[in-house]
């Protein structure tokens, strides 16, 4: 195959013109920084105010395509002044940036919007994120992080969708669609460039960074489906990663990058590196040096090297001169960034409106966006004795308890950097604003902050602060406990602050950190009904809490207005609707943990599997509550025998037994009972969403057909849709117990 971008006369007009040097520089991205003011900082090149000099240089000579972490529309106009300027031929330079849960308007963190199983929902959140990227002259947003997580000691889990393959490529499609609209190049629109290909997720010891060693099977069946997903959804860009797949390096991997980027998936876009990673093939004793990494990364695939500076791609000048590169594989390369410029209409319009940047970014009908998406994410995972919703009248002193709660900063999550702290809605101001006069709210962090061990390498951003460092630790849990006391109800706010996940945020524990499984244990012993309130993108060690707290409200980062939808959620304006994207270990001594094992010797003897502890998990994958109650009736199958490639329609009636209407997230899950492989002992294959009304009954309908029922077989070593019985549940969650079955013959 060629994987040749087909090009426009334009492109190809430009190609016929350009130096090799000037084809090189096409292919090269560098970070520009436009830091907070650290005179302290210690000298990086991230630091180093000669960098954005260095950058602005390149640029002008034509030897930088493309640059990265620009959000100032004024900024971006004076560099694409000098890209368009300096360059000859008047080639606009494509802005790339971390839009990763919203921009100026911050959505809840990506493992939430995946919690609300709601393609709907998300991909509105990434239509706004896009539209305020685009209104200030980004062009293209490196995510979705579309990377299949099941080890959440690995801090990036909260960028992706979870641990499941199908759940992931829905989510994938959806964020996809938002970013991009219908078509490349759409109005208020920007690239999507899931990342990171492949198998990220999968790091050894959930250590970031770390190789990843995954099994074929896994790779086609459980990595790569997301990556599929958003390919088949018209993703323009791919993202390769930065560790070791199997023993070579993703972004020096020519089978990867394209016998099945491009052959298996049919991905027309351009492949960027991840930061430096194009370099890092020599870190990994893979590549001799970086020219040698240069030739390498583009023989293997790889079109535009991300570089923080000294790009490895600038040796390709000399890798053209001497052969090791022919002329028509840079071609390949520069076409496909050319096209991609093209499709934005970037040659016809590089600037942006700065005033109309402004007007965008402060959109009240973004913000609502946000607030709606932070209610459709948070699950519920206890309410004993309906201790939630809660109503003014009955409770009118409230105690808020956990700096967190008072945190805007961490509201917002990680990986967000164009905030705006002054609108932000902490949890706090939220409840205190619903409550009003009918209500006195009263506050106390009950703890100092924990802190990492090890600094966040995010906090040259500016994000290191806590907003209560200076604490007397036994002064404040003393003031938090008789706050309680006194209260109606504590609201106890507790979790990992936003610096302790995301990228280089690998932990080895999964407790809360610091005292604060202290705090909430001499709250709850005053005896005041108390809710716990969870601020988190990887699951925490909830065995006390499961066991002594009625209510458990799972908030994760909610973002610009997650207080004001926390405070709905917790009065019952809105329901709690999400469901949990991973399985919830009870403590890390169970990760890796997922639903989709397949059947071992001694499947169910617990002594055989840890003697001492249980190995089930604390909640299922796609278990939540609301505040509605629902009854599944029989499941039914339209046919008990259907051809290889025919399908099942499989219905149930589901009943709302209460009297508030609410939402259900019907799911199916499937199993194969033999076959070429062995195969999970469940796997979702399909779900919807659906509200109902109290007291109704709604019918729904799922699909299990080919698509469902294929995989990818060490066996053969290829996929296989096998004619054997297949057993079918629908439910809850992952443990639903309605079932039917139905042969496929062939
Ligand atoms: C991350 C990427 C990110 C890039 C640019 C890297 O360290 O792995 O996910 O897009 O930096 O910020």
């Amino acid at each position: 195959m060629t994987h040749e971008t087909t090009g426009t006369s334009r492109v190809d007009g430009l190609l016929a013109q350009l130096s090799v040097a000037e084809k090189v520089g096409q292919l090269v991205q560098y970070f520009y920084f436009q830091l907070p003011e650290q005179p302290d900082a210690e000298a990086s090149p991230e630091t180093d105010p000669a960098q954005s000099t260095t950058v602005e240089a390149a640029l002008s000579r034509g030897a930088a395509g493309s640059l990265l972490f620009v959000t100032k529309p004024e900024v971006v106009n004076r560099l694409q002044r000098r890209a368009v300027e300096g360059s000859p031929h008047g080639i606009p330079a494509l802005f790339g940036f971390d839009v990763i849960h919203g921009l100026r308007t911050i959505f809840p963190v990506p493992l939430a919007l995946a919690a609300s199983w709601d393609a709907d929902v998300i991909e509105a959140a990434q239509a706004v994120a896009a539209r305020e990227a685009r209104a200030v002259g980004i062009h293209w947003a490196f995510a979705p992080m579309v990377d299949i997580a099941r080890d959440p000691r690995w801090g990036r889990m909260i960028e992706g969708a979870g641990e499941d393959p199908y759940l992931g490529s829905v989510v994938a499609a959806a964020q996809v669609r938002g970013f991009q609209g219908d078509h490349l190049g759409a109005e208020g629109r920007i690239i999507a460039g899931p990342k990171h290909y492949a198998a990220y997720g999968a790091a050894l010891g959930g250590r970031d960074y770390d190789e990843v060693d995954v099994s074929d099977s896994e790779f086609w069946n459980v990595y790569l489906p997301p990556f599929a997903a958003a390919v088949a959804a018209g993703a323009g860009n791919i993202m390769s990663a930065y560790m070791d797949l199997n023993g070579v390096p993703a972004t020096g991997n020519h089978w990867l990058l394209t016998d099945v980027l491009r052959d298996e998936l049919g991905f027309t876009g351009f492949v960027v590196s991840d930061a430096n990673a194009v370099k890092d093939l020599e870190t990994h004793h893979f590549a001799a040096d970086p020219a040698d990494a240069a030739v390498r990364a583009i023989h293997a695939g790889l079109d535009l090297e991300m570089a923080v500076a000294d790009a490895a791609y600038a040796h390709l000048l000399e890798a053209v001169q001497d052969g090791r590169v022919p002329v028509e594989l840079l071609d390949r390369s520069v076409r496909r960034v050319l096209a991609a410029k093209e499709a934005l209409g970037l040659f016809e319009n590089p600037f942006v409106d700065e005033a109309e940047a402004a007007r965008v970014l402060g959109l009240p009908e973004h913000r609502e966006t946000a607030r709606s998406a932070a209610e459709a994410s948070a699950v519920l995972l206890r309410n004993e004795g309906g201790l939630l919703p809660l109503s003014v009248p009955d409770v009118s002193r409230i105690a808020v308890i956990g700096g967190l709660a008072a945190s805007a900063r961490d509201t917002l999550g990680p990986w967000v950097f164009d905030y705006d702290l002054a609108e932000t809605v902490t949890i706090l101001d939220g409840i205190r604003a619903l409550v009003g006069e009918a209500a006195q709210v009263d506050f106390a962090p009950g703890a100092a902050t924990p802190q990492r061990l090890f600094p966040s390498m995010f906090d040259m951003f500016g994000d290191g602060t806590r907003i209560d460092d200076d604490v007397d630790r036994a002064a404040e849990r003393a003031r938090a406990v008789q706050l309680a006391a006194g209260a109606d109800v504590a609201i106890v706010v507790l979790g990992e602050n936003q610096d302790m996940i995301g990228e280089a945020a690998s932990r080895s524990s999964l407790d809360l950190p610091g005292d604060q499984l202290e705090v909430l244990q001499a709250v709850v012993a005053t005896g005041t009904p108390t809710v716990l309130v969870l601020m988190n993108g990887r699951p925490l060690d909830l065995q006390w809490a499961d066991a002594n707290v009625p209510a458990i409200l799972d908030v994760w980062y909610p973002g610009t207005r997650g207080g004001e939808a926390v405070a709905r959620l917790l009065f019952g304006e809105a329901e709690p609707r999400g469901r949990l994207p991973f399985t919830w270990p009870r403590d890390v001594g169970q990760v890796p943990i997922h639903h989709a094992t397949t059947r071992g010797h001694h499947p169910q003897t617990q002594h055989a599997r840890y003697w001492n502890a249980e190995f089930s998990p604390l909640y299922p994958f796609g278990y939540g509550l609301g505040y509605a109650t629902f009854a599944y009736g029989e499941v039914r199958v339209s046919a008990d025998s259907i051809p290889r490639e025919g399908t099942v329609q499989v219905s149930v009636d589901v009943t709302n037994t209460s009297d508030r209407d609410g939402t259900e997230t019907v799911q199916l899950y499937l199993h194969q009972r033999s076959g070429t492989s062995s195969r999970p002992l469940r796997q979702l294959k399909a779900f919807q969403k659906v509200g109902i009304p109290a007291g109704a009954t709604r019918t729904v309908v799922l699909e299990v057909g080919p698509e469902q029922r294929r995989y990818w077989s060490s066996a053969t070593r290829g996929t296989v849709l096998d004619a054997t019985t297949f057993d079918v549940w629908v439910g809850p969650d992952a443990t639903a117990e309605k079932g039917a079955s139905f042969t496929v013959t062939g």
